[in-house]
């Protein structure tokens, strides 16, 4: 089974935190985000890599480098969660298990994001609770160890 690292993986507009809609998303950053999950999981004895990308490829890619070399991937996939069979087969190609999640809760929102292409290939899904989403997301992967 793979080492002590967690993958943090957020698709695109996250990098746009703190100025994006506040009232939806809150006024932390992405950087907040990365410093807090970061540090929960060095309390666990884990190293944490981050990427953030406004590309389905680049994230595809990033799947797939992945495969096998971390205990988890915390993935907030943004808008693709909605719409990218892409992102779907990739995780569902590769071994290390995917925690979808989301800051806002998606199901309180717009219709077209009731839907995940991702969900139903990943180990679990977090949503609704801000920048805690992401700490419940690798607290289920450092606690089930
Ligand atoms: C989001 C929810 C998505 O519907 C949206 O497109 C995002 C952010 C969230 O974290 O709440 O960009 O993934």
């Amino acid at each position: 089974m793979p080492m002590n690292r967690l993958l943090l993986l957020n698709g695109p507009n996250i990098n746009l935190l703190g100025k994006r809609e506040k009232e939806v998303y809150g006024k932390f950053t992405l950087h907040d985000i990365e410093i807090e999950v970061a540090d929960l999981a060095q309390k666990h004895g884990h190293e944490l890599d981050c990427f953030q990308s406004n590309h389905e490829g680049e994230l595809i890619d990033r799947l797939h480098q992945a495969n096998g070399k971390y205990t988890g991937i915390v993935f907030n996939p943004a808008a693709y969660t909605h719409t990218s069979i892409a992102l779907r087969d990739a995780i569902m190609a590769i071994d290390t298990p995917v925690i979808e999640v989301h800051i806002s809760n998606v199901h309180k929102r717009e219709a077209f994001r009731y839907q995940s292409m991702l969900a139903s290939a990943c180990y679990g899904q977090v949503v609704g609770f801000g920048l805690k989403s992401y700490r419940l997301a690798a607290l289920a992967f450092l606690e089930s160890k």
